[in-house]
């Protein structure tokens, strides 16, 4: 004895018309799911550098390599003999309190001529030209990954989009024979709790890299729920026999 609540009808009961309604819903809903996982992939994998798609990766889309800038790697590092750490210093502050041009004028470009401009005037070819201030602007940039504007827009299309897809989706889905029922209810919550998590967690990623992991995880889960949801609901739909001891709670 399966004991169903009054309100449930199991997918086998319900006419083909409705049945081959859910069906068409399922592939549309499958096939979009595949393009979405696809473009995910195709825009974030690999920016670390090795194949496929790591936590690693998110942390460069959300929150940007980061580090330092260009400039700022090369006066620490292969330039740095030709500098001394005082202006090296002067050139970094100048960087971060946001590369204003005035002060460029007045202090950056001095230091740069001294030290520089006797290799970097433009010359060589393979050298970035110090002379030119907008080469200069090109080596100050800090990759911070994607602008909080672009998340803004992104998140409000999924919070909608994705509310959408799972209603559609969990809501044939109460017509499967799942027991226990948590279980059930489980796979039917889990993506909404994971929608907000991960959203959540694109902006946390730019504060710390650790949330990445979320994002990661959050995605996974509701691959996971989808998957789960689709193959039950096209199995039950079209191959489960009506389970014959199945009764409603409220039969006597
Ligand atoms: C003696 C010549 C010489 C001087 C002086 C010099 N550079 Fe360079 N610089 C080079 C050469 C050669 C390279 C290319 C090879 C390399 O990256 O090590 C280079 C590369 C660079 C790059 C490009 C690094 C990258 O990310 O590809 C930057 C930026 C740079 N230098 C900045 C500076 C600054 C700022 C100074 C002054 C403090 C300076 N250089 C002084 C020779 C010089």
């Amino acid at each position: 004895m399966i004991p169903v609540h009054r309100m449930y009808f199991h997918y086998s009961e319900y006419p083909p018309s409705m049945r081959v309604l859910f069906t068409g819903t399922l592939l549309v809903l499958g096939l979009a799911y595949i393009f979405a996982m696809i473009q995910t992939y195709v825009s974030h994998a690999a920016r670390d550098g090795s194949p496929g798609l790591s936590v690693q990766d998110l942390v460069i889309a959300y929150s940007g390599t980061r580090t330092e800038s260009r400039l700022e790697a090369a006066i620490k590092g292969p330039m740095s003999d030709n500098i001394d750490p005082e202006d090296a210093g002067i050139v970094s502050l100048w960087v971060h309190q946001g590369a204003n041009e005035e002060k460029y004028v007045e202090t950056i470009q001095p230091i740069l001529e001294d030290n520089c401009v006797a290799c970097h005037d433009g010359s060589n070819p393979h050298l970035p030209n110090l002379t030119d201030y907008s080469v200069i602007e090109d080596l100050i940039k800090v990759d911070t990954g994607v602008s909080v504007y672009t998340l803004v827009r992104v998140s409000h299309i999924h919070l909608f989009g994705i509310t959408f897809i799972f209603f559609i989706m969990g809501f044939m889905f109460t017509h499967a024979l799942i027991r226990p029922v948590w279980v059930k209810c489980l796979v039917v919550g889990i993506p909404f709790l994971a929608i907000i998590l991960d959203i959540m967690s694109w902006y946390l990623t730019k504060i710390h890299p650790g949330f990445a992991w979320v994002v990661y995880i959050g995605g996974m889960f509701m691959a996971f729920s989808f998957a789960f949801m689709w193959i039950t609901s096209i199995y039950q739909m079209w191959f489960m026999r009506p389970p014959k001891d199945m009764v409603r709670e409220t039969s006597e």
